[in-house]
């Protein structure tokens, strides 16, 4: 019996969920992580909290072997992207994180910060009014309820290259601040629509300056900010870029050009100085274009390095199939983690997982709203 009472030997099938892996320099005692989730419970200024501490820990000591955190804002300019969410861009911020991480470590589990800078799809700033994009295009799709947002985006304002070389610093120093807090690495937000991933995209990103164009100058944001994370974090300092197809504005968003594009992103991707590509789809088995690869594979085919696969994986075959297919080196789960945050300790024991209760983030998507749910079926409704 393994410490924690569990057999050591899970059902075979699930058994590729179980093996170590190594990012970059970092240890893990498994292939399941967190994903990244905006729970919009930090204090009103950004700070972690108690209850985020608690939030964190469970996932640690229900068996996960990292935790990727919620998107943090990186500086006190226009990278907030929703009222109460936790940032990294000062000192005080980044004190209040370090007991979550601890608590974390205590229990196991490693901790990733994932760096965020939302652009145009900023609809909660405290520190600056209106918001900054790749060029002046309006989002398509409405502000997100659950973080208490209300109408359309506003139209932003085209990035000046002084905005763009500022935004690119708040990444290094976030991801410093980041390394000083006891973090094991950062995630560089490269997905879902915030400001790299519209850098990346053609329909918003309009620019004729270097930073917009082809396939490869719509991505040389995000290989600056990488470059300028590891420059600011050091050789030793585990380094993730996640890169999506769709967006939180415009969820089925395909890459145009298909698997010739994928090539070039996760070519381009796979040489920059990172330990991981973190990959998302709705449903991260299926074809990435209709037919072929998922998009997990392609990364996978063009990136010499390890990639973390998400997106409905929270049935274990599925999850584990995606190892043993050798279509990714470890699997996130986000709704699945919110249903059990011992999910990995479930799949060892074999015990049911249970469908995922959307309830837990409505009519806002924080802890108070899940923790009154839970009280609720504790009671009995
Ligand atoms: C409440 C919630 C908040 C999320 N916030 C983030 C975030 O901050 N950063 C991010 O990259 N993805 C975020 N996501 C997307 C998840 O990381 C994940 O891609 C998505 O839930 C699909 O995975 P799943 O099918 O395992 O739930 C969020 C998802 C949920 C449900």
């Amino acid at each position: 019996m393994a410490a924690d009472g569990h057999p050591l030997q899970p059902d075979s099938s699930v058994a590729p969920l179980f093996a170590p892996l190594a990012l970059g320099g970092l240890a893990l005692r498994n292939r399941t992580a967190v994903a990244p989730m905006t729970r919009v419970s930090a204090s009103a200024d950004g700070h972690a909290t108690a209850r985020m501490a608690d939030y964190y820990r469970a996932f640690a000591a229900g068996g996960f072997g990292l935790v990727v955190s919620e998107g943090i804002y990186t500086d006190q300019a226009h990278a907030q992207g929703y009222l109460f969410q936790p940032g990294l861009a000062d000192h005080s911020q980044r004190e209040a994180w370090r007991p979550v991480v601890e608590d974390v470590h205590r229990h196991g589990a490693r901790m990733i910060a994932q760096l965020m800078h939302a652009g145009a799809l900023s609809q909660g700033n405290r520190f600056r009014a209106g918001t900054r994009g790749p060029s002046a295009v309006r989002p398509k799709g409405r502000q997100l309820a659950f973080y208490r947002g209300d109408g359309e985006y506003p139209l932003p304002q085209a990035m000046t290259e002084d905005e763009i070389a500022n935004a690119v610093r708040g990444f290094a120093d976030a991801a410093a601040r980041a390394r000083e807090a006891g973090f094991d690495g950062v995630e560089i937000h490269g997905a879902n629509g915030y400001l790299l991933d519209q850098f990346l995209a053609e329909g918003v990103n309009l620019r004729d300056d270097g930073y917009g164009g082809d396939v490869r100058d719509r991505l040389r944001l995000t290989v600056e900010v990488a470059q300028a994370v590891r420059a600011a974090v050091g050789a030793d300092f585990v380094v993730g870029v996640r890169i999506s197809q769709g967006k939180v504005n415009d969820f089925d968003h395909k890459w145009s050009g298909g698997e010739d594009a994928a090539a070039v992103i996760f070519g381009t991707l796979g040489r920059l100085p990172v330990d991981y590509l973190h990959v998302t789809e709705f449903e991260a088995w299926q074809p990435a274009f209709g037919e072929g690869p998922s998009l997990a594979a392609l990364a996978k085919q063009h990136a010499p390095i390890p990639v973390l696969a998400n997106g409905s994986l929270h049935d274990p075959a599925q999850a584990a199939g995606m190892l043993a297919r050798g279509e990714a080196d470890a699997v996130t789960l986000g709704r699945g983690a919110l249903t059990h945050s011992d999910w990995p300790q479930r799949v060892r024991t074999g015990a049911v997982i249970a469908p995922f209760d959307r309830e837990l983030l409505s009519p806002i998507a924080d802890l108070a709203n899940a923790d009154r749910r839970q009280a609720k079926r504790d009671g009995g409704n």
